[in-house]
């Protein structure tokens, strides 16, 4: 793939492994592979990592020197940028959604580690999320009045410049599965802000993954297909327009599973717990109940009711999210 990237800070251990999960293959009748991205890094780890790469070196050349994003309050984005604004040299300031902003949660998971990275943190409640981008304004407002130079990264760091992140993992997937032997593959990943979806999608379209015997699908873990469809040809557009190209992304490419979102964003059923449980003690691996083990979820029951669903091979992208499975009820007391 010939394309020209935007600036980039090396942030990401790249070339995760792409490894078969026998367990989860046998028990479905389907070859079930994953796509290690939980081992982007350590402490800077999952998808988002990636996306901060090109962020954060926008962020640098603009000469900021406090990053402001927002997420929930588990956000494994949020951790990640305050532990890459701390290696950086930069501040970070992380808003966060939560039930009574007056009562904040215990500093346990990706909390505890935005507090260890010296992020500040501003609390804000459901009502107050909706209009995030105001309350990312006013903060970047409030450092401007103290001096600083703010740079703001939306929700998920999913916009143009960070879906570039996944177009450059969409191209590191495509040389993987040349390794092995040609099948009908489908990629399937967690889809909560749309960055990531939107990222293999143009990779794709750019040329990365074969498009004929490679499919990408979401599972939505929040909102619904039509919130997706909308908020990933808004990126896609968006990326079109800043980067000149003509990708030309619409409703046709964009395949969302949706009907897996269960109780809510973050809330889980016993089900969802269950699979989690049985998928580290069968093939150890650490999903978590917000965004991987809601989307491992849906691929198992798709796969359950058609082990050609996904054509010969599917690619489960594990997008991270270990510290805010540390930080939830995984219903143990089995
Ligand atoms: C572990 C994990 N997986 C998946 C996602 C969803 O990715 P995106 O926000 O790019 O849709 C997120 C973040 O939202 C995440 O933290």
């Amino acid at each position: 793939m010939d394309v020209r990237y935007p600036s980039r800070v090396g942030l990401a251990r790249e070339y995760t492994p792409l490894e078969k999960l026998d367990g989860a293959s046998d028990a479905l009748g389907a070859e079930v592979w994953l796509k290690r991205d939980d081992m982007t890094g350590v402490e800077l780890s999952g998808n988002k990592v990636r996306k901060l790469e090109f962020l954060l070196a926008d962020a640098l050349a603009s000469g900021a020197d406090t990053v402001i994003t927002c997420g929930g309050e588990q956000s494994n984005h949020c951790r990640a940028t305050a532990l890459a604004a701390a290696k950086l040299g930069l501040r970070s300031v992380v808003v966060l959604r939560t039930a009574d902003p007056n009562a904040p949660p215990a500093p346990t998971g990706n909390i505890l580690l935005d507090r260890l990275a010296g992020a500040e943190i501003v609390w804000i409640s459901p009502e107050a999320w909706k209009a995030r981008d105001e309350v990312l304004a006013r903060e970047a407002d409030r450092v401007r009045a103290g001096g600083g130079a703010p740079y703001v990264i939306p929700e998920g760091g999913s916009n143009a410049l960070g879906a570039w992140g996944y177009v450059r993992a969409a191209q590191e997937l495509a040389e993987q599965l040349r390794e092995l032997p040609a099948r009908e593959t489908t990629v399937v990943y967690a889809c909560g802000s749309g960055g990531t979806g939107a990222g293999l999608i143009l990779g794709q379209k750019l040329g990365g993954l074969g498009a004929e015997d490679v499919r990408i699908a979401g599972v939505n873990v929040c909102d619904d297909r039509d919130y997706f469809v909308r908020v990933i040809s808004d990126i896609c557009r968006a990326f079109d327009a800043d980067y000149g190209f003509e990708s030309g992304v619409d409703e046709r490419d964009i395949d969302i599973l949706d009907g897996y979102v269960g109780r809510g964003y973050a809330k889980s059923r016993p089900e969802e717990l269950a699979l989690i449980r049985q998928v580290a003690r069968r093939d150890g691996v650490i999903l978590d109940p917000v965004y991987t083990g809601k989307a491992f979820f849906g691929m198992t029951r798709e796969l359950e009711n058609d082990p050609r669903r996904f054509g010969g091979r599917v690619v489960f992208l594990h997008t991270g999210g270990v510290f805010g499975a540390l930080a939830a009820d995984l219903g143990l007391s089995d």
